[in-house]
């Protein structure tokens, strides 16, 4: 009898659930299949990064003002060149670059989607073996077909959002997203370079005991969040001490413990940061979306950081995001300053 062939691999749920969209014509499944492609050729590289030589700086500084590491420019052309070659996607906003990106070719000005991109995120941690990973949006265009992708088209509400996603390149890499209806988690078999169905309906838990925030930080926080802070660290009518703070400084990695575990991540406005330091559109927006179909919230202190019009490219903002109960009590600290 032959052994029945158990996994899921990541094209045959996209196209089993591509069945769900009467109108999807697999424009969107070609271009999550691309996103998957590209996930693998970087985590090739991180994996071996150690031995390529593709650590150090570039000893040059990109739009953030960062030191760029060879990592994060290799994840950026990858990803780049992978959406491109779709075919359904018109143009990239990516934290590599100060403008949009647009693919100019007849195929791509046709195409339907645009994409948001974090290429790299934690590139602080590349050096040091840490978890890194790649965060996604994606959106229908508002310009018109046949023409070059415009700003407008990336400066949607994150409500807007068709797709998103992250890659964490972890002890295994995964690849988690949603399309609006639930998350889905993938873990790669690098022996038949398949990323395979593993956690099929992310639910994150309501509560948590885990808060992520760089303490660091702390003499600069509002002070709500100095007053959250206390009220974790404090001893409940148990003598338990119920919270334990874990902080990686990779969002996608800090994030995606939260998820499954249950958990808040808290970035807010910080003295070198006074507006928050995550960037909302490719890093706060697919986050948020993720955090909240899978039964989380994401806010900036004040509102639905889905809600919000981005200004710019690169808009950065205070951020809350995790288990709903968690979120609600930073949020009624806030409130109360
Ligand atoms: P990136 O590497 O894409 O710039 O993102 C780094 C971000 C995020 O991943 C992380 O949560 C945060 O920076 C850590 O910032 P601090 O080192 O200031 O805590
Ligand atoms: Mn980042
Ligand atoms: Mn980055």
């Amino acid at each position: 009898m032959i052994k029945s062939y158990k996994i899921t691999t990541l094209n045959e749920y996209i196209i089993r659930r591509q069945a769900e969209y009467p109108y999807a014509k697999g424009e969107l499944t070609r271009l999550l299949y691309n996103v998957g492609v590209a996930a693998k050729i970087v985590t090739k590289k991180v994996n071996k990064a150690g031995l390529v030589d593709i650590l150090g700086n570039m000893g040059n500084v990109n739009v953030q003002g960062e030191d760029v590491m060879k990592l994060d420019v290799f994840a950026n052309e990858t990803f780049i060149s992978s959406m491109r070659a779709s075919g359904e996607c018109c143009g990239i906003a990516s934290e590599e670059n100060q403008g949009i990106i647009t693919f100019d070719d007849g195929l791509s000005r046709d195409a339907n989607y645009i994409m948001s991109m974090d290429p790299l995120d934690g590139s602080s941690n590349i050096d040091v073996n840490v978890s890194i990973g790649t965060i996604f949006s994606i959106y229908r265009r508002l310009s018109s077909r046949g023409s070059k992708a415009e700003e407008k088209d990336f400066l949607q509400p994150g409500r807007k959002q068709v797709a998103a996603g992250y890659i964490i390149y972890g002890s295994s890499t995964m690849l988690v997203y949603t399309t609006g209806n639930g998350v889905a988690g993938f873990t790669l078999d690098p022996s038949i370079g398949e990323f395979c169905l593993s956690n099929p309906d992310i639910k994150t838990p309501a509560a948590g005991k885990i808060y992520s925030i760089n303490e660091g930080n702390y003499i600069h926080f509002p002070q709500g969040v100095k007053n959250y802070i206390k009220y974790c660290q404090e001893i409940d009518s148990q003598s338990k001490r119920p919270y334990t703070s874990r902080y990686i400084g990779s969002l996608v990695a800090d994030f995606h413990r939260n998820l499954l575990k249950g958990g808040i991540f808290i970035y807010p406005q910080t003295r070198k940061s006074p507006t928050g330091k995550l960037r909302l559109i490719y890093e706060c927006n697919p986050i948020g979306f993720i955090a909240e179909q899978a039964g989380g919230m994401a806010t900036t202190g004040e509102q639905n950081v889905l809600d919000l019009v981005p200004g710019d490219l690169h808009q950065r903002i205070p951020f809350y995001t995790g288990s709903k109960n968690m979120v609600e009590k930073v949020k009624e600290f806030l409130e109360k300053e």
